[in-house]
C-alpha cells in the first residue's frame, strides 16, 4: 500500500499539553500545543454541492482523539499529503469528540485535491487555532446568526452549541442568504434545526431557480421578517467580506452595539500559530487575535474588510 507521508512533525503525545483548552475570546490564543499533527482517517465524505463537500474526520490515536477539544469557531489546518496544508473552520459540535467536521469548497490546488480523495483516505489536522465566538456571553441574550453562502460553515459550530444549551438563550434566528437556490448548503439540516431546536431559520437567495418558492433579494431583506430587541441581542456574522461592512452597518442601525456583532476574518495563512506574519493585518495575527474578532475591532482595522 502507498505510505503516506505527512510533513506535520509527530510527536510524542503529552497529557498536560492538552490540559490548557481553547483560549477566552479577546485573549490572544494560546497556541502551545498547535505544533502537534494528528493523523485522521475520513470516515465519510458528503458532497453538498458541485462545489462543496462536508468531510467527516476521526482522529486515528484514541488518547489524541478522546483529549482533543476546539471552541466554536476556532479553525485547524488540514493537510493533504503531497499537496499542502489550508485553514478551515471546525463545522461540527464541540461536544462530539468522536467526529470532526469541515466544510471545504474546491478554490485551488490543496481543495481541489481533496475533492479527489476517498473515505479511508488519511489527512492530518493541526490546531485547534485562533479566537472562538463568546458563546458563555452570549448566553442570557437572544442571537442572530447571519450566513452567507458558505459562511455558513463557520456559523455550524456555535449553532450546534446553542442547540445543545438552548434553555440559556431567548430567541434564536438564523438568516442564511444564497446566490441560488442549488447553492443553499445544510438544507438536509433544515427542518432539524427549525422543529427541534426552536431556531427561527430564514431564508433568502438572489436569484430564483426552478422550483423555489422562498424568498428572493439580499441577505439584509431577511430583517424585515424578525422583530427582536436589537439591545438585547449578539450576532454572529459569517460570509464574504463584503457582506460584513453592509450587515453589520444595517444592525447598528437597528441598534446593536457594534461589540456584541461578531466576524470571521479570512486571510491567507501558513503556520497558523503567530509565527510566519503571512496572516497580518497591520500589527494584528489573524490567525491568533482572530480569526474571530467583533465588528469593533474589525473597524479600527485597516485594511481588515
Ligand atoms: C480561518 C479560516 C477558515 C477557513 N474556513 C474555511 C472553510 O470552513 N471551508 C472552506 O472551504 N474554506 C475555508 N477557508 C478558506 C480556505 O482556507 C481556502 O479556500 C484554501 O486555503 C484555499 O487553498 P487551495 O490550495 O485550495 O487554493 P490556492 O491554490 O491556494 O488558492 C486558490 C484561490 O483561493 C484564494 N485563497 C486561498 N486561500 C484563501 C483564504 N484563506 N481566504 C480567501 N481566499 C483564499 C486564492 O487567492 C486563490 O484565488 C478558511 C480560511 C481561513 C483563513
Ligand atoms: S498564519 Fe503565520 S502568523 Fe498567522
Amino acid at each position: 500500500m502507498h505510505e503516506v507521508r505527512f510533513v506535520i512533525p509527530r510527536q510524542e503525545i503529552n497529557r498536560e499539553d492538552f490540559a490548557s483548552s481553547a483560549p477566552d475570546f479577546n485573549r490572544r490564543s494560546e497556541v502551545m500545543n498547535t505544533d502537534r499533527g494528528f493523523k485522521c482517517s475520513i470516515t465519510n465524505i458528503v458532497r453538498l454541492t458541485g462545489q462543496e463537500k462536508l468531510f467527516q474526520l476521526r482522529i486515528i490515536d484514541p488518547t489524541e482523539r478522546s483529549l482533543f477539544r476546539f471552541k466554536p469557531g476556532q479553525f485547524l489546518m488540514l493537510e493533504l499529503p503531497g499537496y499542502g496544508e489550508v485553514p478551515i473552520s471546525i463545522s461540527s459540535s464541540n461536544s462530539n469528540h468522536e467526529f470532526l467536521e469541515l466544510c471545504i469548497r474546491k478554490a485551488g490546488h490543496v481543495t481541489t485535491a481533496l475533492f479527489t480523495i476517498e473515505e479511508g483516505a488519511q489527512v492530518a489536522i493541526r490546531g485547534p487555532f485562533g479566537s472562538s465566538f463568546p458563546m458563555d456571553e452570549m448566553a442570557g441574550s437572544n442571537v442572530l446568526l447571519i450566513a452567507g453562502g458558505l459562511g455558513i460553515a463557520p456559523l455550524r459550530a456555535p449553532l450546534f452549541w446553542i442547540n445543545e444549551h438552548r434553555d440559556r438563550f431567548g430567541d434564536v434566528n438564523v438568516l442564511y442568504g444564497a446566490k441560488v437556490p442549488s447553492q443553499l448548503l445544510f438544507t438536509y439540516q433544515f427542518d432539524e434545526w427549525k422543529m427541534i431546536n426552536h431556531i427561527n431559520l430564514h431564508t433568502i437567495v438572489e436569484r430564483a431557480e426552478e422550483g423555489w418558492t422562498g424568498r428572493t433579494g439580499m441577505i439584509t431583506d431577511l430583517f424585515e421578517d424578525i422583530s427582536i430587541d436589537m439591545k438585547k441581542t449578539w450576532a454572529i456574522v459569517c460570509g464574504p467580506p463584503v457582506m460584513f461592512k453592509v450587515v453589520c452597518s444595517h444592525l447598528d442601525r437597528l441598534g446593536m452595539p457594534m461589540n456584541r456583532m461578531f466576524v470571521s476574518l479570512e486571510r491567507r495563512m501558513h503556520c497558523g500559530m503567530g509565527k510566519c506574519c503571512r496572516c497580518m493585518v497591520g500589527s494584528t495575527f489573524t490567525c491568533v487575535d482572530g480569526p474571530v474578532f467583533d465588528y469593533w475591532s474589525v473597524m479600527n482595522l485597516k485594511e481588515a474588510i
